[in-house]
C-alpha cells in the first residue's frame, strides 16, 4: 500500500484539451481516497519555485469541460540539472509530497522518471495534441484538436470550392504526421505529405492537376509541420508556389497552429483522460511508480516509463548510445514489433487516402 499522504500534479509541455480533466479525476480519485493533493503551478518550474496549491474537491468543479490547463504549463529546462532536482526534492520534503502525476508529453515524463529514481513515485499520463508517444495509441487532447481542425479545413474548402483554388493547410504535430494524416483523410486532401512516408512531390503535383483536369474545383492540400525543409525553407510554403506556378491553379498558403490546441475537448478526450487519472492514482496507491498511462486496443493499460521512452526514440530514428543496454533480447525485439506495426499502420492509412482522395 502507499506510503505517503499527500500527492501533486502537474501539466507541463505544450497544453492540451483534456488536461484540466485529467487534473479533476486525479484529485477526485486522490481525495475519495483519503489522500491530499496539491496543484503544482506552471509544470516542473512550480516544483523548483514551491508554486503549490491545494486541491480540494471544489477546486475542480466545472473544469472538466475547459481547455488550457488551470494549473497552467512550461517547459523547465532547469529541472533536467542537478541543481534544479535537488530544489524540487526539496520542496517535495517541505511540502510532504510523496508521489506526483505529471500529465503531458515525452519531456514530461522525462521529468517523472527522474523524480521517480530519487524517490518520489511517480506516474505520467500522456497529453499532447501530437499523439506522438509510440507507447499509446492515444494521448489526451489529439481527438480534440483534430477535430477542431477539421472544422478550419472544410472552411477553407468552402471558398477554395467558390474560387476553385488549392489550398495547402500546414499543421502542428511536431515530427509526428499523425495529426496531418487523420485531418487530411477526413477533410478529403487529394495529397498528404508526413515525415512518416516519404512525399513524391511530382506524383502530388500531377495529382492535383489531373483532378482539376477532371473538374474539380476545391482542392487541399495536408502538409504535416513535422516535414523536413525543402530548398533551406518551409517545404509547404514551397510545395503551395510550386502547385501554382507548374499547374497554373491558384493557390493560397494556411498555417493552423496554436488554435487547435485550445477549446473543450470532445468526449474521447473526457473519457480518456478521466479514466487515466483515476487508474494513475490506483496504481499509486498500490506502490507503483515509474509508470506511464496507455490506450492499448481502446483499453486503459500502462508501461514502464523508461521503456516508453526509448520504444518512442526508437520509433523516431532518434536512439541514442546505450539506449538499448539496460533492456532484455524480448523487449528489444517487443519495441521493434511496435514500431514496425505503427508504421505499417500509418502507411496503410496513407496509401488508402492517396487511392480514395481524388
Ligand atoms: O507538442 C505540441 C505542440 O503544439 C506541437 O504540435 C508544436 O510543434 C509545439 O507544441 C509548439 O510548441 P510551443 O507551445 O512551444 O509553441
Amino acid at each position: 500500500m502507499a506510503k505517503f499522504k499527500k500527492i501533486g500534479v502537474l501539466t507541463s509541455g505544450g497544453d492540451a484539451p483534456g488536461m484540466n480533466a485529467a487534473v479533476r479525476a486525479v484529485t477526485r480519485k486522490a481525495l475519495a481516497e483519503g489522500i491530499e493533493v496539491v496543484g503544482i503551478n506552471g509544470g516542473y518550474a512550480g516544483l523548483l519555485n514551491g508554486d503549490l496549491i491545494p486541491l480540494e474537491s471544489h477546486s475542480v468543479s466545472n473544469i472538466i469541460t475547459h481547455g488550457g490547463t488551470m494549473l497552467y504549463s512550461s517547459r523547465c529546462p532547469e529541472f533536467a540539472t542537478p541543481e534544479g532536482m535537488a530544489k524540487a526534492l526539496a520542496t517535495c520534503k517541505e511540502q510532504e509530497i510523496g508521489a506526483i502525476v505529471a500529465i503531458g508529453g515525452d519531456g514530461t515524463f522525462r521529468g517523472a522518471t527522474d523524480l521517480a529514481n530519487h524517490g518520489i513515485p511517480s506516474i505520467g499520463i500522456p497529453a499532447t495534441i501530437d499523439n506522438d508517444i509510440t507507447a499509446t495509441d492515444l494521448t489526451i487532447g489529439y481527438d480534440t484538436a483534430v477535430n477542431t481542425l477539421l472544422g478550419m479545413i472544410d472552411y477553407l474548402r468552402d471558398t477554395c470550392e467558390s474560387h476553385a483554388r488549392c489550398n495547402v493547410v500546414e499543421v502542428m504535430g511536431r515530427d509526428c504526421g499523425l495529426v496531418a494524416l487523420y485531418a487530411g483523410i477526413c477533410t478529403g486532401a487529394v495529397s498528404i505529405a508526413i515525415p512518416e512516408v516519404g512525399f513524391d512531390e511530382e506524383a502530388a503535383i500531377q495529382k492535383i492537376a489531373n483532378v482539376r483536369d477532371k473538374g474539380k474545383r476545391g482542392i487541399i492540400v495536408v502538409f504535416s509541420e513535422g516535414m523536413p525543409q525543402k530548398n533551406g525553407r518551409k517545404y509547404s510554403e514551397y510545395f503551395a508556389e510550386k502547385v501554382q506556378e507548374i499547374t497554373g491553379v491558384e493557390t493560397k498558403f494556411a498555417r493552423v497552429g496554436h488554435i487547435i490546441r485550445g477549446g473543450g475537448p470532445t468526449l474521447r478526450d473526457r473519457m480518456t483522460a478521466t479514466q487515466m487519472g483515476v487508474e494513475a492514482v490506483n496504481l499509486l496507491l498500490q506502490g507503483k511508480s515509474n509508470r506511464v498511462m496507455c490506450v492499448l486496443e481502446n483499453k486503459i493499460t500502462n508501461e514502464d516509463i523508461n521503456y516508453a521512452l526509448v520504444l518512442d526514440r526508437m520509433c523516431k530514428g532518434k536512439l541514442k548510445d546505450g539506449d538499448l543496454d539496460r533492456f532484455s533480447a524480448d523487449e528489444i525485439a517487443s519495441m521493434r514489433a511496435r514500431c514496425a506495426y505503427r508504421q505499417a499502420k500509418i502507411e496503410k492509412l496513407y496509401n488508402m487516402a492517396y487511392e480514395i482522395c481524388n
